[in-house]
């Protein structure tokens, strides 16, 4: 069971350091899960000093570039991570792909550059509202799975993009099906992401393809991640 925080663009500097000093305590109250933080690039480090050296929590990057270092003005490369201490890296998130150009291509290009460097991946698939409408929800899982790669440190994560920031979780069922689905084609644990909350987490994440959960808004408050957590390890 992996219960993941995704920061996203919040929380610089200071403010990690001191998020970080609480969520130490989490996996003390949350036997059987593994409790990841993804801050972003420049919180990384206070992030693991507020952590400790002992805490059990996991620091991930939302991104990593394939490139080991270049002319890429604004990317990280996996070499520079994991000299920070952070172990793993989200690749291919949603709001990349939708704002930022991310593909099917580039997301597989990130993923294997950072299991081969060592890191772990979350990689993310799903789909968005109109392709659901379109009972396009297969294909489109089936088309960007097909660009990850398999490898024992690495964890899917299915987010469908109605369901993220927008309050609108899925159905256990429709979150059930998908999560079948994307384990037909893949060998590998898969986390559900989209308005996971204190109050649907338990329900969430017993359902029995749900290997944890990938938190967006309810990761940056103290109380509501710990309550997530210990709803996972409830199921664990
Ligand atoms: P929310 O939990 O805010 O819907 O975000 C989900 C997400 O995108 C996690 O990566």
């Amino acid at each position: 069971m992996l219960v993941a925080g995704n920061w996203k663009m919040f929380k610089g500097h200071h403010q990690a350091r001191e998020f970080a000093a609480q969520i130490r305590r989490i996996p003390a109250h949350a036997q059987g899960v593994d409790v990841v933080v993804c801050p972003p690039f420049v919180s990384l480090d206070a992030t693991r000093h507020g952590l400790g050296d002992d805490s059990g929590v996991g620091v991930y990057a939302q991104n990593v570039h394939w490139e080991l270092e270049g002319a890429f003005t604004g990317e990280v490369s996996a070499p520079m991570l994991l000299e920070l201490g952070v172990t793993g890296a989200i690749v291919g998130h949603s709001e990349r792909r939708q704002h930022f150009g991310e593909t099917d291509e580039t997301a597989g290009l990130r993923a294997e550059a950072a299991l081969e460097a060592g890191l772990h991946v979350i990689a993310c698939v799903g789909e968005t509202a109109a392709e659901r409408e379109a009972e396009e929800t297969e294909a489109v899982l089936a088309r960007q799975l097909a660009a990850i790669p398999r490898h024992e440190r690495l964890v899917i994560a299915y987010e469908p993009v109605w369901a993220i920031g927008t309050g609108k979780t899925a159905t256990p069922e429709i979150a059930q099906e998908a999560h079948a689905f994307v384990k037909s084609l893949h060998e590998a644990p898969v986390l559900y992401g989209g308005s996971v909350k204190p109050d649907n987490a338990a329900t969430l994440l017993s359902l029995p393809d749900v290997d944890g959960a990938l938190v967006g808004g309810a990761s940056l408050d103290f109380p509501s991640f710990e309550t997530i957590c210990r709803a996972g390890a409830e199921v664990a």
